[in-house]
């Protein structure tokens, strides 16, 4: 238990090179659900039209999914999902998803 915490701080700190993790929810936990349409670790699945979404450079992400909450574009199935997502909440999702290649 105490070793599984220590490696939630350590990761998180490379992560977030330390800021704001009081209010970071686990970026594990939050990713998960992106996964259902973008596939195992946001790779994509075959024949699914659903984007890739690992590898992409956090800022790029982050404002793309901002962009969603804003309804800036409007798309089918995003705006609707980033709107429930804290902008803290999409930073961390979007440094989860850039780390995986
Ligand atoms: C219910 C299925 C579904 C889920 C769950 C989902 N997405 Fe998406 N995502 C889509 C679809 C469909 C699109 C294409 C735009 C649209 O029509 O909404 C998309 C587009 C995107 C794009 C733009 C990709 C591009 O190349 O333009 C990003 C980034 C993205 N999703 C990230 C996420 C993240 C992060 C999560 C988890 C918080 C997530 N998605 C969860 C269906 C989903």
């Amino acid at each position: 238990m105490i070793s599984r915490t220590i490696c939630s701080v350590v990761f998180l700190s490379l992560a977030f090179g330390g800021t704001a993790l009081a209010q970071t929810t686990d970026p594990v936990v939050l990713a998960n659900s992106c996964s259902t349409c973008h596939g195992p670790d946001g790779k994509g699945l075959p024949n699914n039209p659903m984007p890739p979404i690992n590898g992409r450079a956090a800022p790029a992400m982050a404002t793309a999914l901002k962009g969603f909450k804003a309804d800036q574009p409007v798309v089918t199935i995003m705006n609707r999902l980033a709107k429930g997502y804290s902008d803290a909440e999409i930073d961390a999702i979007a440094a989860y998803f850039a780390n995986i290649k």
